[in-house]
């Protein structure tokens, strides 16, 4: 296994949310089912345009990202959280748009076919414009790593998340094929960004956190050595909890005791406004053009 000492620290970060469900009030952005968070890190003489996930409508992305001012060429890595299409099916697109070399890194099972048999049948997946052997004809470098590897000084790929709690990480009924048979999934490519800022502690995006958020906060804890959560955003996958689930992760949370917290996407209406209740000004709201510096 690769070896986390020392990772380095960030100076710092700015989030620009280039895709998200919701656009704000009065907004001009595009809202659209999915997420792609743009991050722009700063550590010592290095800095690095990394866009984790792609959303799923290159059209819409495109849009936001033109509104947002974000040149495709300047990203320079992308980070695919885990499998579905909501965070990846814009890839090819957006790959032809960067139109030059970047690492796309993921875990080794991101690409697989990923089955929702409610309603009907459905691969929820990359679908099938972005093959591994397509994505490098356009210019991906693909590293596929599910141990926790640095990205660059001061942030880290989470890996594989160990599932600690027992009332997360199950997989949302989805199934992958093997050898013709339809086998539950729990999900294991999901995967998220930990970055490390200067003065302050862990700072977590997310893509859904179907590993379970408070898996993921204490995973990242535990690999990093480091015990300050300063904050997260991404999404928190809470959209289909009940209000057991709902208090039990409010509860971790609140241990957790994060200085910023900013749920979307797949959070759900219910779990954002209780978390809204129950963490106050800790709380912030993120939109398609939503950007946040630390
Ligand atoms: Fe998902
Ligand atoms: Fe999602």
């Amino acid at each position: 296994m690769y070896s986390i000492k020392e990772f380095g620290e960030v100076d710092s970060l700015r989030v620009t949310v280039l895709m998200e469900d919701y656009a704000g009030y009065e907004s001009d952005y595009w809202g659209s089912h999915g997420i792609a968070l743009l991050l722009d890190v700063k550590a010592g003489n290095t800095s690095k345009r990394i866009l984790m996930d792609v959303g799923q409508s290159f059209e819409a992305l495109l849009h936001n990202m033109e509104l947002a001012d974000v040149e495709p060429a300047s990203i320079e890595m992308i980070f695919l959280s885990h499998c579905h299409y909501d965070h990846t099916l814009a890839l090819a697109d957006v790959l032809g748009k960067i139109n030059k070399e970047i690492p796309v890194v993921g875990h080794p099972e991101v690409f697989r076919k990923n089955f929702a048999l409610d309603p009907v049948l459905k691969d929820i997946g990359s679908g099938s414009k972005n093959t591994p052997e397509r994505l490098e004809t356009l210019g991906a470098q693909l590293a596929f790593i599910k141990e926790p590897f640095p990205l660059m000084e001061g942030v880290l790929s989470t890996g594989e998340v160990e599932r600690v709690t027992d009332f997360e990480g199950k997989g949302i009924g989805t199934y992958n094929l093997e050898g013709g048979k339809l086998v539950p999934d729990s999900l294991v490519d999901d995967m998220s960004i930990i970055v490390n800022l200067k003065g302050k502690g862990l700072f977590v995006v997310t893509g859904c956190s179907h590993a379970g958020i408070v898996n993921i906060l204490e995973h990242s804890k535990k690999i990093t050595g480091i015990n300050k959560i300063f904050g997260v955003i991404g999404g928190l996958h809470l959209v289909k909890a009940d209000d057991e689930v709902i208090a039990k992760t409010m509860d971790r949370l609140e241990r957790l005791n994060p200085s910023v917290l900013i749920p979307g996407h797949c959070t759900g209406q219910k779990a954002q406004y209780r978390l809204w209740e129950r963490f106050g000004d800790r709380y912030r709201a993120m939109h398609s053009g939503s950007v946040f510096e630390f």
